[in-house]
């Protein structure tokens, strides 16, 4: 049987926080130990130019989450890691699906109608203020990186669903007038998946400015879990696990028998400093050993380059050839043989 292929992207204009780590990454790293799938996980850098026009912040996050990956200990002889400007078939595969693609289609997705909505309706405004053709067609791009690598499942957020259902859309548009070429990708939602809520109570996002970065040094790390908003309960009186930012973080760290035993502690109303500490020593002993990789791999950039240009290689084995047959497809060909 062959492999089902599992193909997801990271946008590369942050810094992995540990919303990141425990609702994508930690998934897609154990995913890409199990022999049943073939993972595609790549840098998004052109994506990263949608929404971000600093040069240095789209490079520094390329590296960053390159040595996030390596350092958690991604199986790159099993994973196909790169970077997806290093595979420019992706490119040409987004203009053959910007022609075939409905302009409805695009007009419908959430990203887009939520920037329009932002501008207002008040008489005069202009409703295109601000947005580019790159924000507009950007599930194109996206339908190109999923199928370049035909990728059967696609893990994603739940902000992601409608995306993967415009791939979908294109696929089969092209298929219809092309002929059989794509397989319809699905989504799937990480539900296991945890989503940790940040410092100040909201989802962790770093649109919220309220995230923890994964490998923030041992006494930051500390001392941003200390400034994790609690409410004023006073020790000893009974606390809710519910909605609770600390308990929630704790959950994604730790077994369920110790969850078990925290929510009793709960109960007994532990007081939030010790809970602090609880936690700081769960994430600190999980991360700790990526933590030093990390650094290591930060000081040996050419190691990260050499990986990224070998998934890169293995990338284009693939999109070289399909490429090929794509444009024979739609009559794009040299006009003798050979
Ligand atoms: N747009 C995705 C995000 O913001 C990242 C991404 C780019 C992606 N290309 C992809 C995810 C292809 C899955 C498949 O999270």
């Amino acid at each position: 049987m062959s492999k089902s292929i599992v193909l997801t992207g990271i946008t590369t204009t942050g810094t992995p926080h540990l919303g990141n780590y425990a609702g994508a990454i930690r998934p897609a790293i154990n995913a890409s130990k199990d022999e049943q799938v073939r993972p595609f996980y790549f840098l998004a850098d052109y994506h990263a130019l949608i929404k971000c026009n600093e040069p240095a912040r789209v490079k520094q996050s390329s590296l960053e989450i390159a040595a996030t990956w390596l350092a958690l200990g991604l199986d790159t002889e099993n994973a196909v890691f790169y970077r997806q400007s290093d595979v420019p078939e992706i490119l040409e595969l987004t203009w053959m699906l910007t022609c075939v693609t409905a302009k409805g289609l695009m007009n419908r997705a959430h990203a887009y109608k939520a920037a329009v909505a932002e501008n207002g309706e008040a008489e005069g405004s202009d409703p295109d203020k601000g947005i580019t053709m790159g924000l507009f067609s950007y599930p194109v791009l996206m339908a190109a990186d999923i199928l370049m690598f035909n990728a059967n499942k696609v893990p994603v957020g739940k902000d992601q669903i409608q995306h993967i259902e415009m791939a979908r859309d294109i696929a089969s548009r092209f298929n219809h007038i092309y002929g059989e070429h794509f397989v319809l990708p699905e989504a799937v939602l990480a539900d296991n998946a945890a989503t940790l809520l940040g410092l100040d109570g909201r989802k962790m996002s770093k649109s919220y400015n309220n995230t923890i970065p994964l490998f923030e040094p041992e006494k930051k790390l500390r001392k941003l879990i200390n400034k994790i908003k609690t409410n004023s309960l006073e020790p000893g009186e009974p606390k809710d696990t519910e909605g609770c930012t600390l308990f929630g973080i704790y959950q994604a760290f730790a077994n369920p028998h110790e969850v078990n035993a925290i929510r009793a502690r709960y109960a007994e109303g532990i007081a939030w400093g010790e809970m602090k500490q609880v936690l700081f020593e769960k994430i600190n002993d999980e991360i700790a050993p990526a933590r030093e990789r990390y650094e290591a791999l930060l000081q040996a950039p050419e190691h990260i380059e050499t990986q990224l240009r070998l998934g890169a290689e293995k990338a284009r084995a693939i999109s070289g050839p399909f490429i090929k047959q794509l444009r024979e497809a739609v009559g794009i060909a040299p006009i003798t043989a050979g």
